[in-house]
């Protein structure tokens, strides 16, 4: 799989790739993380990629020009399954979104900026538009981490224990049950007697109780399919 990310802040995605899972999927070439500077498609000598809004009012927007160049570029290279534009007023993202992603073969993510980008570049280039959530950050480089880091580790092979991804909090719509390592007492903090049994049925079944129970207190929705 391969996910370009088009941004005017390539700094700020140096780091989330180059580290633990994400790091070795990648060196592993399970996966193909390319981060591309829009600054570099301005045809514009101060290499500008913002502009004052037509009408007027506070704050820059985002021009088409770049973008277009660059999606256009890309699109010559390979076919793309989506073209994904990062915005608070998109689709907000859930694991199900990332499961979909994680069987794409190649996708570009757009990082939005300023007061938003030029809507012909959400008319016309790009295919769906995501939001990490209900507050707003100052521009889609964290949300294009986060994303990538959770469409990652569902690519097969990213985490060794090919099982562990499946059982992640929300893949069934129940919260992780608790776990616990060594040292079984901590100072008179003591592990489920269970866990320390050996009856990997009796486990298991803790486990979903566990899960259920967790579910049921902080997130009831998740029990009706409400992701919310
Ligand atoms: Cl994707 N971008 C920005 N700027 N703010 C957000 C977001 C994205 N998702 C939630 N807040």
């Amino acid at each position: 799989m391969r996910i370009d990310i088009l941004t005017i802040l390539p700094e700020l995605l140096e780091s989330p790739f180059n580290h633990s899972i994400i790091k070795r999927a990648i060196d592993n070439k399970l996966i193909d993380i390319v981060v591309h500077n829009i600054r570099d498609y301005s045809t514009n000598k101060q290499r500008q990629v913002d502009d004052y809004a037509f009408g007027g009012g506070a704050g820059m927007v985002m021009t088409i020009e770049p973008i277009h160049r660059i999606i256009e570029k890309l699109k010559q290279e390979r076919k793309y399954d989506e073209i994904v534009f990062l915005t608070p007023d998109g689709v907000r993202f859930n694991q199900q979104i990332a499961n979909r992603f994680s069987t794409l073969q190649n996708i570009i993510i757009l990082c939005g900026h300023y007061k938003g980008v030029d809507q012909r570049v959400r008319d016309h280039l790009i295919t769906c538009e995501i939001s990490i959530g209900d507050y707003v950050l100052t521009g889609g480089e964290l949300a294009a981490a986060i994303i990538t880091d959770c469409i990652v580790r569902l690519v097969p092979g990213a985490i060794s224990d090919e099982t562990s991804a499946l059982s992640d909090s929300f893949q069934d719509y129940l919260l992780a049950p608790p776990v616990y390592t060594r040292p079984a007492d901590y100072n008179g903090w003591t592990v489920p007697e269970i866990l320390l049994s050996g009856n990997h049925t009796d486990i298991e079944d803790w486990r979903y109780e566990k899960a259920l129970e967790r579910t049921k207190k902080l997130r009831p929705g998740l029990l009706d399919g409400k992701i919310d």
